[in-house]
């Protein structure tokens, strides 16, 4: 079965308590929060002051995912503000060992982000180390958009690595995924899905977490 992520992103922020308390009594498993700072990702999202609020609410574990330049001088504020997974852009980071090393250190789970174009191969010196791989299945910034296929062969061989090497890294897969393509994912290898539009544009949100999670 597995673990299920719901995007916020796509939430309706005027009722941003609302869909808390629907992703808190629903089968999901953490909350995914997208921050963009409009340098790395020609977006801008949100940030600490929204993140602090939720962790208030949420009865689920939060998973951060930074797509900011920079991640280092963020971390501690991130951990202040109640984000239990830290995942950094490899692309966004010439210092990643030591990256990974202080998320781990403020007591966070750490975790590595791939774009689209970055081959799994770059994880090879730090998949050791981390407890997350997100492989992005869209180019990061935006909501709503269509699943790479390509990314199926990535999610593959990076499963394989893992599991030679028999390290515990979750692959979670983020962008784009739906109810049609969350079983090619999963047998692909991936352990957590992450879904935005896919669930909160749906009249019945807490439905299609359910069959997420038992997609088959
Ligand atoms: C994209 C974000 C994703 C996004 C996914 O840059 O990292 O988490 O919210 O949204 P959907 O599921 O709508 O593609
Ligand atoms: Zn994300």
């Amino acid at each position: 079965m597995p673990i299920v992520a719901p995007s916020l992103l796509a939430s309706n922020f005027l009722i941003l308590g609302e869909e808390c308390k629907m992703v808190n009594e629903s089968e999901a498993d953490w909350f995914h929060l997208d921050v963009m700072d409009g340098r790395f990702v020609p977006n801008i999202s949100f940030g600490l002051p929204v993140i602090e609020k939720i962790r208030t609410v949420a009865q689920k574990p939060c998973d951060v995912h930074l797509m900011v330049e920079e991640p280092e001088r963020y971390a501690a504020d991130f951990r202040n503000a109640g984000a239990d997974h830290l995942i950094v852009h490899l692309e966004a980071c010439p210092h990643l060992h030591r990256n990974i090393q202080q998320i781990k250190s403020l007591g966070m789970k750490a975790g590595v982000a791939i774009n689209p174009h970055t081959p799994v191969q770059m994880l090879q010196d730090i998949l050791q180390d981390i407890d997350i791989v997100l492989v992005m299945s869209v180019n990061p910034g935006f909501g709503g958009q269509q699943f790479i296929p390509h990314t199926l062969q990535k999610i593959k061989l990076l499963r394989q690595r893992i599991d030679q090497l028999g390290l515990g890294a979750l692959i979670e897969v983020d962008g784009g995924v739906n109810l049609q393509n969350a079983k090619m994912i999963i047998d692909a290898g991936a352990h957590v899905l992450v879904a935005g539009n896919t669930i909160f544009s749906a009249t019945d949100p807490a439905s299609v977490i359910h069959q997420l999670k038992h997609i088959q």
